[in-house]
């Protein structure tokens, strides 16, 4: 397997025009530089191909430029663009009647849309206050929600993003995320580690921090995305549901990244037998096209008119994607992530056993990660070889983002079959090969 030479001739050119025009915020790990893309492949300027296993950041579901929601974008263009959340059209109120019927709630469904998963949080933290009219919150070690004032609160994945920027909008104490491959507290007998925090939050937090009646909600990812691919054990989302329950506070699931079929079900708290009581939504929401979502049970958005609002919330380019992206996830991808998931990790598992360093593979639907050791006793994080992996794998013609300490995502598009996962993953343990003889 040759690599190919990258960045090429066009794509050096785009990179310095870039570095002279945009922000050097952006985290960007490799030199990709896009010209087209078609369901799981994508080209570079130079004409490489690749396969897409990080689908725009879990966003292009339906994969790249599917005609469907082409068309439907197109359509929505010609009669009109814009006309701003003042007024009402049908593809807006379409949309919020689809979200509600796929709401992970078993009463009805109110809708707020906004133009990112940031702002999808922004809202749920507002409704949350307002509703409770409690202003605390908490939030966990490891999870992302966003680079906005009130999401960067919640946001502890890497100390970089809040650097230089408190201070933030406070009111937010942070737990230990179940994560039972690396805990950060001891188990007792009789528990899964997911009751385990869930006990810490009651009698350290709750005791000693916050008084449970000032706490608004709970702001939490069902599985942490940013945070490694990190998924529960069965235990958590009861024990969490019934705290909360308890004490009058709210449960917000942040599915910005694990929901929209990713994991195999509309939302990835469905696998956990809860209700959440306001889901966040964003990126594979609508194929691309920028649109978030705060999704509350209808007797929770209580809120009067002016307490939140936007310009370009219920976009109708945007509520015309998602409603052409939901009708492909429920007609054939959601399925398809089940099946095509669960055929990824089973081949990840085999190539796991050959390679010492590969400390963990999780996942469910097509969320999966791929934790990366020093030494699979002591599960010390290595860094630097993910890193290499993640190089290498784009030198040969896949596409994958690093998450985590040490993990690689597979969060490809959900359009994506078995032939095209066996391609990605030989390309995948190519690069391991390479990067373990160092
Ligand atoms: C779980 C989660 N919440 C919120 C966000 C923020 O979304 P956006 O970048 O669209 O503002 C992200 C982005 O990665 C995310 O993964």
């Amino acid at each position: 397997m040759q690599p190919i030479d990258l960045p090429g001739p066009k794509a050096k050119k785009y990179l310095e025009r870039d570095g002279k025009f945009i922000s050097p915020s952006y985290p960007r790990v490799y030199p990709f530089v896009m010209s087209h893309g078609k369901g799981t492949q994508v080209w570079d300027v130079d004409g490489n191909r690749f396969l897409d296993f990080a689908a725009g950041l879990a966003v292009t579901g339906t994969g790249h430029a599917h005609p469907k929601v082409v068309k439907a974008i197109q359509e929505q263009a010609e009669k009109f663009i814009h006309i701003s959340s003042d007024f009402y059209h049908p593809a807006w109120i379409e949309l919020s009647a689809r979200l509600n019927d796929i709401a992970p709630f078993s009463e009805d469904a109110l809708t707020f849309l906004s133009n990112s998963g940031s702002e999808s949080v922004e809202a749920a933290i507002k409704l949350a206050r307002h509703h409770t009219g409690r202003s605390q919150f908490i939030g966990f070690l490891g999870g992302f929600h966003g680079r906005t004032l009130g999401s960067l609160a919640f946001t502890a994945s890497k100390s970089v993003y809040r650097n230089r920027f408190f201070p933030t909008m406070g009111s937010v104490v942070h737990a230990p995320y179940p994560d039972s491959y690396r805990p950060l507290l001891q188990t007792r007998a009789g528990e899964d580690y997911g009751e385990t925090v869930v006990r810490y939050i009651e009698e350290q937090i709750l005791t000693r921090l916050l008084p449970p009646d000032n706490v608004a909600a709970v702001l939490v990812e069902p599985i942490q995305g940013e945070g490694g691919y990190v998924i529960p054990p069965p235990g958590f989302f009861p024990a969490l549901r019934a705290l909360c329950d308890k004490h009058g506070i709210l449960l917000i699931a942040d599915e910005v990244q694990s929901g929209m079929g990713r994991t195999g079900k509309w939302w990835a708290i469905e696998h956990f037998g809860v209700e959440p009581d306001i889901v966040c939504s964003a990126k594979g929401i609508a194929s691309g096209v920028p649109l978030g979502a705060t999704i509350a049970r209808k007797s929770i958005m209580t809120w009067p008119k002016g307490a939140h609002g936007n310009t370009y919330g219920g976009n109708p380019l945007a509520c015309a994607a998602a409603l052409a992206t939901i009708e492909l996830m429920e007609e054939e991808y959601i399925q398809n992530a089940v099946e095509v998931g669960q055929y990824a990790i089973d081949a990840l598992d085999e190539i796991k056993v050959r390679h010492s360093h590969i400390g963990d593979v999780r996942g469910l639907g097509l969320m999966i990660g791929v934790d990366f050791v020093t030494d699979q006793q002591t599960r010390q994080p290595h860094k630097a070889l993910r890193d290499r992996i993640e190089q290498l794998s784009f030198k040969h013609g896949l596409i994958t983002l690093g998450c985590g300490q040490s993990t690689i995502r597979f969060a490809p598009t959900l359009s994506i079959s078995k032939e095209e996962i066996d391609e990605g993953l030989q390309i995948f343990e190519h690069a391991i090969t390479l990067a373990e003889r160092g």
